[in-house]
């Protein structure tokens, strides 16, 4: 947990990136207002899914600036091919085991398919089962449709990020995971209704919207257009951030994807560990001496 004054000015103060990977020195906790400051400072934000204590602590010490708990956790943790399964109980259950890293980052909880659309009031319970487990913000899909609902949870002052463009809990009217925005037209997922909705989102009181899967230039022209940072992923380099799913960053995915890049191999990583581990207990060699009891 951070030991920063409340009245320090946050993650502007000093050289944010060379104090989150030495680890030795205090880093200012991220909230709203310093992530409204890093946009008005043209300073990218970094965001990235965790699901456990482990790695949100590990990524905080990385530096990122957001911890997303994402829904995600139903395709790279629970196994599903989407998101939709995910139910509240599960976010929460997640949301508060990253909580307990005390992490610098912001924890963003994400608000799972059928906790929301029902109505605003809905929203609002669901998101405070999420702030009361831990987390600083919610996330939820949806635009002009998601407007009233963003105003009611904003109204008692939960934080809450937006998410348009492929948006993962839309996967049956999308018919798939598929890239938005390259349609011209008013429709759900056409270039000037995604413009709709990000003024929607905005209007209803966002603090930030993530863009998702949709063309590089739509996500400028939106960028743009919004006074609120804008969290890219497979929308290209013009966003004021980005976002990865961690199993994505950290090369632990079985796929890969266009719009994702691996840093590390850690898939080929544990596979080699474990062969190592398996062949020294096959051959005897595990426990050696020093690792047992006298
Ligand atoms: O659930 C998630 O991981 C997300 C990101 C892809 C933005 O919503």
């Amino acid at each position: 947990m951070t030991t920063s004054s409340p009245l320090s000015s946050g993650p502007t103060s000093g050289n944010a990136a060379a104090d989150a990977t030495s680890g030795d020195h205090p880093r200012a906790r991220i909230t709203v207002p310093a992530l409204a400051t890093m946009r008005a400072e043209r300073r990218r934000i970094s965001m990235v899914t965790a699901y456990d204590v482990t790695f949100a602590r590990l990524v905080d010490r990385g530096g990122v600036d957001i911890i997303l708990v994402g829904d995600s956790v139903g395709m790279v943790v629970q196994g599903e091919a989407n998101t939709i399964p995910v139910d509240l109980d599960e976010m929460e259950y997640h949301v508060r085991l990253v909580a307990r890293a005390g992490t610098h980052a912001m924890v963003v909880g994400d608000l799972p398919f059928g906790s929301y659309q029902v109505s605003p009031q809905q929203a609002v319970e669901s998101s405070v089962r999420l702030m009361k487990a831990g987390a600083q913000a919610v996330k939820l899909e949806g635009g002009v449709a998601m407007a009233e609902t963003i105003a009611a949870i904003t109204r008692v002052d939960i934080p809450v990020m937006g998410h348009i463009g492929l948006t993962p809990q839309s996967y049956h009217r999308m018919g798939g995971h598929r890239v938005q925005g390259r349609k011209n037209g008013f429709e759900a997922g056409s270039r000037e209704r995604l413009l709709e909705d990000a003024h929607a989102v905005e209007q209803a009181g966002a603090f930030s919207v993530v863009l998702e899967g949709i063309p590089l230039d739509l996500a400028a022209d939106i960028t743009q257009k919004l006074s609120i940072p804008t969290i890219g992923i497979g929308a290209g380099n013009h966003c004021d951030g980005q976002v990865l799913v961690l199993h994505d960053l950290l090369g632990l995915s079985d796929h890969t994807f266009k719009f994702a890049k691996a840093y590390a191999d850690l898939r080929g990583v544990v596979v080699a560990a474990t062969q190592q581990y398996v062949a020294d207990v096959r051959d005897g060699a595990w426990p050696d001496d020093a690792h047992s009891f006298h």
